[in-house]
C-alpha cells in the first residue's frame, strides 16, 4: 500500500539553514523513497492569516518554491502546489467548518495563547483575533483530509492541529459516512531534528530568535553568519568540548559520521574556532553551492516557477475535484437533475415510495404491510403482541442492506435474525413468483444517491 505524506510550509519567510535541515531535506528525502506519495505545497492561505504585507507574501512564495525544487524535489515525482490554486480546499474548509465544535477550536494553543496575552494586559480576551486565526486548525484539517493524508511531517507546534483534524474528519465520517468512511484519519510525525539544530546562539535556530543561518542567499552571507556563532573563549591550543559546543552539533548536522570524528578529535586537540569556523563553512559550502546555484536560476525565472506550480495544481485538483463532489453528495448538496430522473424512472420510484403501513387486527395484535408504490402488497407481517415489536422490525428491515428471502412453494417468507416476520402473497406460477421476490429486495434496499 502506498502512504501518502502530506505537509504544508507557510509562505511568510524564506527558509534558513535550520528549516532546510529540520523540514525541508528530510521531506524531499522522504519523497524518494518508495511506496510513498508525497503532497507537499505552500500554505499561501494559512500565510494570510499572520501576515498583512503582499509583497512579503509573494517573496515568500516564491523563494520557498524555489528553495524545494532546487533543494532536489522532483515535481513529477510528487504533487506540488500551492493551496490557493485549489479552489477545493476553501470548499471544504467550509463543510468541515459545519461540523467542527468551537469548544475544539477554542483549545487550540496559538488562539489560547493570544487569549491569554490579551487577558494578562487586561484587554478584551478576544482583542486582535481574527476569524482566520480563530479557524487556522479548520483550514489546515481541509488541506489534510482533502488528500486523505496518512502521515503529516510537522514541527511540536502543529501536533495538535493534526490531532484536531483527525477529530473533524472523524465527525464528518459519523454524520455522512453511513458506514463509509470519508476521510483517513492523519498521523502527525515529528521531524526530531527540528527542535535540535541550534542557531547562532545556541538556542533552536528560528527567524523568531535571530540567531539563523541562511541557506541560499550567498556564500558571503552564509559566512558572515557562521562568523557570528557563539562559542566559548577557549583559545587555539586549548581542548574544547565538542558535546558543549553548538558550533559542532551544527557541523554534525551536515557531517558523515567519519567527517564528524575527525573533527570532535581535532576540537580535543585545540582546534582554534576560527579553524573550526572555516571547516563549517566549507562543509556547507559544498553541500549546498549547487542547490544555491540552482536557487539563484530558479528566481531569475519566475514564469517557469509559475508553471511548475500550475502544474501542480491540476495534479492536485484531480483528487481533489471528485472527492469534494462526493462530500458535496454526502451532505445534500446534490444535483437537482438526477432528482427529476429519478422519479420518473419507474424502478427507482417503486424504491423509494414503496412504504410500511401498520394496522391492528381484531384479535388486537399488531401487523404491518410492505406496499410497493402502486399500492400491490409485497408483504404481510406475522402478528406482533404490541406495536413496538411490529415497528421495531419493520425499522430492522427498512435499515438491513441484506433481506433474507425465502422461496416456499409458490409464495416467500421474510426471515430476521432467525425467524419468519413476515410473508408474501401467493403466486399461480413460479415467474411471478420470482418477479414479486425482486420487487421486494428493490423496495427493502436502502435508497442511494
Ligand atoms: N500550519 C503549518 C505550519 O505553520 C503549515 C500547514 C498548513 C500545514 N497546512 C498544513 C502543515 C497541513 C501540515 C499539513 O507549520
Amino acid at each position: 500500500m502506498t502512504t501518502r505524506i502530506l505537509t504544508g510550509i507557510t509562505t511568510t519567510g524564506t527558509p534558513h539553514l535550520g528549516n532546510f535541515a529540520g523540514a525541508i531535506g528530510p521531506a524531499i528525502r522522504a519523497s524518494q523513497q518508495p511506496g510513498v506519495d508525497s503532497f507537499y505545497f505552500l500554505a499561501d492561505y494559512h500565510a494570510l492569516i499572520k501576515c498583512d504585507d503582499p509583497q512579503r507574501i509573494q517573496r515568500s512564495r516564491l523563494e520557498i518554491a524555489a528553495t524545494w525544487l532546487a533543494g532536489g524535489l522532483d515535481p513529477d515525482k510528487v504533487t506540488f502546489y500551492r493551496q490557493s490554486d485549489i479552489p477545493e480546499i476553501p470548499e471544504l474548509t467550509w463543510l468541515l467548518t459545519c461540523v467542527a465544535a468551537k469548544g475544539l477550536l477554542n483549545r487550540a494553543h496559538a488562539y489560547k495563547a493570544s487569549v491569554d496575552k490579551n487577558l494578562e494586559h487586561g484587554e478584551d480576551p478576544d482583542a486582535g483575533v481574527s476569524m482566520g486565526l480563530f479557524s487556522y486548525p479548520v483550514l489546515m484539517a481541509a488541506d489534510i483530509l482533502m488528500f486523505n493524508a496518512h502521515r503529516v511531517p510537522v514541527g511540536r507546534d502543529q501536533v495538535q492541529h493534526v490531532e484536531m483534524a483527525r477529530d473533524i474528519g472523524q465527525r464528518f465520517n459519523h454524520l455522512f459516512g453511513q458506514g463509509k468512511e470519508f476521510f483517513t484519519l492523519p498521523e502527525a510525525v515529528i521531524e526530531q531534528s527540528v527542535a535540535t539544530l541550534p542557531g547562532l546562539d545556541g538556542r533552536k535556530m528560528s527567524k523568531s530568535y535571530d540567531n539563523t543561518i541562511p541557506l541560499f542567499s550567498s556564500a558571503k552571507d552564509m559566512k558572515d553568519a557562521i562568523s557570528r556563532i557563539v562559542t566559548d573563549s577557549r583559545a587555539p591550543g586549548e581542548a574544547k568540548d565538542p558535546d558543549n559546543a553548538h558550533l559542532f552539533t551544527l557541523y554534525q548536522a551536515f557531517s558523515t559520521p567519519v567527517q564528524a570524528q575527525a573533527m570532535r578529535d581535532d576540537l580535543l586537540q585545540g582546534l582554534g574556532w576560527g579553524e573550526a569556523k572555516q571547516r563549517l563553512f566549507q562543509l556547507l559550502d559544498q553541500q549546498l553551492a549547487a542547490p544555491r546555484e540552482r536557487y539563484q536560476q530558479l528566481l531569475a525565472r519566475p514564469a517557469d516557477l509559475e508553471d511548475i506550480l500550475l502544474a501542480g495544481a491540476v495534479k492536485a485538483r484531480k483528487t481533489a475535484s471528485p472527492f469534494l463532489e462526493q462530500l458535496r453528495e454526502a451532505v445534500g448538496l446534490r444535483s437537482f437533475r438526477t432528482l427529476v430522473a429519478s422519479t420518473t424512472e419507474t424502478s427507482k420510484k417503486a424504491v423509494k415510495s414503496a412504504r410500511f403501513v401498520s394496522f391492528r387486527e381484531d384479535d388486537g395484535t399488531f401487523r404491518f404491510r410492505l406496499l410497493a408504490a402502486d399500492g400491490e402488497q409485497l408483504l404481510l407481517s406475522q402478528r406482533f403482541a404490541d406495536g413496538k415489536s411490529a415497528g421495531a422490525v419493520s425499522k430492522q428491515l427498512q435499515q438491513s442492506d441484506d433481506a433474507d428471502v425465502r422461496v416456499e412453494g409458490l409464495g416467500f417468507g421474510l426471515w430476521l435474525n432467525g425467524e419468519q416476520v413476515a410473508q408474501g402473497p401467493s403466486f399461480t406460477d413460479a415467474a411471478a413468483r420470482d418477479a414479486a421476490v425482486q420487487r421486494l429486495r428493490a423496495a427493502l434496499k436502502p435508497v442511494e444517491n
